[in-house]
């Protein structure tokens, strides 16, 4: 098996993708007993990453934090919208804005958070043309049946980006679904006279977290 560091050039970024399986083979490799010695346990996982692969391993756990947190509060603040104003009410609050946690989380941890969407409800949230190639590159991997991991790129600009796909729920189908109430549909026109959200089956890729960490 090749768990050697892997680098993938694509267009002006360079993935750095480290194979999941990497720190438990590693520690496996290094450690004296077999897999099932609890020494291995404790055994850091640093004594065999270069520093390249340490700063990816940060970044990667920097952005899932973030990312995981940013789509907790939203979805918390949706669901509890759904619950009182119904589907109708709730169409302005699938948004980041006005979000306190998120801007707070921006300030701290010097991020900027950001949804993109090729089929997307928001022209704001319209994916550039890396992150169109990222929820592509996701929606292949489904397909293919793989495991759909975050990846973090540094940008020949020296910016580093964070990527993770957003898989559409069957809660959320009531506003991006295939059947949308006639009055959710007009308010979602009304706001977003150039939406093209809708339509997608839960399982789907909705778009990504895109984040500039
Ligand atoms: C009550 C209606 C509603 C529900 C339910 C809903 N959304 Fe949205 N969604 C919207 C609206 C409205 C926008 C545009 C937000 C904006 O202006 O940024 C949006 C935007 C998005 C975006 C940003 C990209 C874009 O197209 O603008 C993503 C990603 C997204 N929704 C995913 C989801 C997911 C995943 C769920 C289920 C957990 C969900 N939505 C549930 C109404 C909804």
């Amino acid at each position: 098996m090749d768990w050697a560091f892997q680098r993938r050039q694509t267009g002006n970024e360079t993935a750095l993708k480290r194979p999941i399986g990497f720190l438990y083979l590693g520690i496996g490799l290094l450690g004296c007993g077999g897999p099932g010695d609890p020494s291995n346990k404790t055994e850091s996982p640093k004594a065999i990453e270069s520093p390249a692969e340490a700063a990816y391993r940060d970044h990667l756990e920097k952005g899932r934090m973030l990312s995981q947190r940013a789509a907790e509060t939203l979805n918390a603040r949706l669901n509890a919208s759904l619950q009182q104003g119904g589907t109708e009410g709730a169409v302005a609050f699938c948004s980041l804005k006005g979000l306190p946690l998120l801007d707070s989380l921006e300030e701290a941890h010097g991020v900027h958070f950001r949804r993109a969407a090729v089929r997307y409800r928001n022209p704001e949230n319209r994916a550039n043309a890396q992150e169109a190639e990222h929820i592509a590159r996701y929606e292949a991997e489904l397909a293919e049946g793989r495991a759909l991991e975050p990846v973090v790129v540094e940008t020949t600009g020296g910016k580093t980006l964070f990527f993770s796909p957003i898989v559409l729920a069957p809660n959320c189908t009531q506003c991006h679904g295939k059947e949308i109430e006639p009055a959710v549909m007009a308010q979602i026109k009304a706001r977003y006279p150039e939406d093209r959200a809708t339509g997608f089956d839960p399982g789907q890729i909705r778009g990504l977290w895109s984040l500039e960490l």
